[in-house]
């Protein structure tokens, strides 16, 4: 699917079919993992695919997710991390939006699951010696068809002239300004890339020549939001016929009373 199709209409899956994936697309998952894995463990990023899903849901329910709801799928892949390195938060996000582009493609619904509250003890019961880097996980299989009738939960996103700013903060950017640039439609569908708890902490300051990608500090930073966003940006830029990547520069940055984390650079 077109990537900005892709992004207006994606959704995290919460409710799964309970039966397991064919044969043939479990294989094809194994081989983008394989395929993450090699080009992710420069950053000390490891993706690990679980095929019984059934033990996982049961061992976590009531613990991990947001506020202990886990989310129950037919197969995980757990996502492994290095927390003390900021690249490898960063590139966490990043690689993980990746296989999340890849499984849509397939018809597989995902969902993000946070597992901040679950201890190293029973991360060790549930994913085996040696899983104490193992922070996330994604839930997958295929969505359960949804009721033509029923109203979609939808979660907002904050619009394009409250988070690009032309050369500093105090400027909000306009819509035309950045159609004038060629920059409409990419800044348009790279709002909708999901975030924790959909904060969507992403200010973008653009330059002549080069765009600033920052995170608002609230005290509760967390840095895969940024690589989530590094990816579906690299990718829509694409559309546009740039093929850069970003250039990490990690600097603390305040403006009026606000506090930013300057994540890093992107040529145009
Ligand atoms: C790093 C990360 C962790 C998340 N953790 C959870 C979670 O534990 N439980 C959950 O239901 N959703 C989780 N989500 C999903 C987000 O809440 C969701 O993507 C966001 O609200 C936007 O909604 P959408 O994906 O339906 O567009 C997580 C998302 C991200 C990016």
């Amino acid at each position: 699917m077109n990537m900005m199709n892709f992004l207006k209409t994606r959704k995290s899956t919460r409710e799964f079919k309970d039966k397991p994936l064919t044969e043939s697309d479990y294989k094809k998952i194994e081989d983008i993992i394989a395929d993450i894995n090699f080009k992710a463990q420069q950053h000390l990023i490891k993706m690990k695919l679980y095929e019984y899903g059934k033990n996982i849901y049961k061992n976590l329910k009531g613990v991990a997710g947001y506020s202990g709801v886990m989310i129950e799928s037919p197969h995980y892949i757990a996502l492994e991390n290095e927390t003390s390195k900021r690249e490898s938060v960063i590139y966490s996000g990043y690689f993980m939006e990746k296989v999340i582009t890849e499984l849509n493609n397939l018809g597989i619904g995902t969902c993000w699951i946070s597992l901040s509250n679950v201890d190293s003890e029973l991360k060790e019961q549930v994913f085996g010696e040696d899983s104490s880097k193992v922070n996330y996980l994604l839930a997958i299989g295929y969505p359960k068809p949804k009721s033509p009738f029923a109203q979609e939960p939808f979660s907002e996103r904050i619009g394009v002239e409250e988070m690009v700013y032309i050369n500093n903060l105090d400027k909000n950017a306009s819509i035309s300004e950045l159609e004038n640039r060629g920059l409409g439609d990419l800044f348009f569908y790279v709002r909708f890339a999901p975030s924790t708890l959909n904060k969507q902490p992403w200010r973008f300051i653009l330059h002549d020549d080069y765009v600033e990608l920052l995170l608002v500090d609230d005290g509760d930073i967390n840095y895969i939001d940024a690589g989530i966003i590094m990816y579906y940006f690299e990718e829509l830029a694409k559309i546009q016929g740039i093929n850069n990547k970003w250039e990490l520069v990690l600097e603390k940055t305040e403006h009026k009373n606000e506090k930013y984390i300057l994540i890093g650079r992107y040529k145009i």
